[in-house]
């Protein structure tokens, strides 16, 4: 992505979530804040017609994978809690708002949301816009994952790797290089029993059929065309192995099919998430 400007990707996912909490019902991801966060202009503009965002026959696959991807993750991070996790890492939070609904009692999570630091900045000047108070345990840690290391901008942010920590990476694996993707798994593969990870990335284009590879190239197309090409591209099997041989003790992916079975089963409104979602599950 362009780094001298805010992730423009961000925003659209952020406005994914907010039109997930006016279209569909019931709900799969609640999110009470995700209509605040896309900023008071835009918030009119899908309060006065939801439907405006849908751009493509795949706006509802995507629209759903936000919302489960998110649901996902935070039903992991919650299992986290349980086995001892103590810190949160979103990585690559871009308008994420668990920070700011979390559940958990005063003293048992702390946050540390990771993002480059011109979305960080934006962030930021968005939540006092929409008058969101920033609370003690946030700490925003700004890091490039393809520049930096993940530890030094998670120490220089207090962030301790001796504590069980649970990390979310949403919607961010295809915008950096294979490479940059497996350093980060390397660096959670570190951290200490109890810690765990949940991630989506894009499966190979080899993988699909045509009919696949048509929906591909045209989301491929549109977020180049947002100066955020997709570059990391992955086989779930072999990214299985490698979180294997990395020390990942439980991995599981899961695919359109298992997504759908458990969380869009017998809607009456058809949304499901389309062929292209893949989530990853990864802990000691
Ligand atoms: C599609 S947004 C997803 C945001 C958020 N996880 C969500 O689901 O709403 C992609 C995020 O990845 C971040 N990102 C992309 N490349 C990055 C990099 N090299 N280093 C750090 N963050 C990066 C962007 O700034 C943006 O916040």
């Amino acid at each position: 992505m362009k780094q001298n400007r805010p992730s423009a990707t961000a925003q659209r996912v952020a406005m994914q979530r907010a039109a997930h909490q006016l279209l569909d019902d019931p709900k799969v991801f609640d999110d009470p804040i995700a209509v605040r966060i896309i900023g008071k202009e835009s918030a009119s503009a899908l309060q006065a017609d939801a439907h405006q965002f849908e751009t493509t026959p795949l706006s509802s696959y995507l629209r759903a994978f936000v919302a489960a991807r998110s649901r996902f993750a935070e039903e992991e991070l919650s299992l986290g809690v349980q086995r001892g996790v103590c810190q949160y890492v979103i990585l690559g939070a871009g308008l994420d708002t668990f920070a700011f609904r979390n559940p958990f009692p005063e003293g048992v999570l702390h946050i540390y949301e990771v993002d480059q630091p011109k979305t960080q900045t934006w962030k930021r000047a968005r939540l006092e816009e929409v008058g969101v108070t920033l609370p003690g345990n946030l700490t925003f840690a700004p890091v490039d994952f393809e520049a930096q290391t993940l530890l030094e901008g998670l120490r220089g942010a207090g962030y301790d790797p001796g504590r069980c920590t649970f990390f979310s990476w949403l919607g961010v694996t295809e915008y950096l290089t294979a490479e940059a993707v497996k350093s980060t798994l390397r660096f959670i593969a570190s951290a200490p029993a109890g810690s765990g990870v949940v991630f989506d990335y894009m499966i190979s284009p080899s993988l699909l059929n045509p009919a696949q590879r048509l929906r591909f190239d045209a989301l491929a197309q549109r977020v180049a065309s947002a100066g955020e090409p997709w570059k990391a591209f992955f086989h779930p099997g072999l990214l299985m192995r490698d979180l294997r041989a990395m020390g990942f003790g439980f991995v599981e992916d899961k695919g359109p099919e298992e997504i759908n079975a458990r969380y869009f089963k017998n809607r009456k409104d058809e949304l499901r998430v389309g062929s292209l979602s893949h989530l990853m599950n990864a802990r000691f």
